[in-house]
């Protein structure tokens, strides 16, 4: 099954930036709701940092492009994005 990864890494320090710090494992789990209600064949799997901790919450489609700073408002729009990409994928 393909996979959509968000990364829910918090940072030690408080006052460093993070994906959970600014909401990410919430995110995740609304994605996987909607993905789920919406049977799409598309794991979310929570990962631990990109490397892009500022621009955070973070996710991808694994072979996709990033999407940086997403927000929990836009899971719906979120997923319609991802399962264009998937579509893409499946064509090739
Ligand atoms: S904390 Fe999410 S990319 Fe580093």
């Amino acid at each position: 099954m393909a996979e959509a990864l968000i990364c829910v890494n918090r940072a030690l320090r408080g006052d460093m930036p993070s994906c959970a710090g600014r909401g990410s494992k919430v995110i995740a789990q609304k994605l996987e709701q909607v993905l789920d209600e919406r049977n799409v064949p598309l794991k979310v799997e929570m990962i631990q940092c990109f490397g892009f901790c500022s621009r955070g919450p973070n996710i991808r489609l694994v072979g996709g492009p990033f999407r940086h700073n997403v927000k929990l408002e836009e899971v719906e729009e979120i997923a319609d994005w991802l399962i264009a990409q998937l579509e893409d994928q499946e064509k090739k």
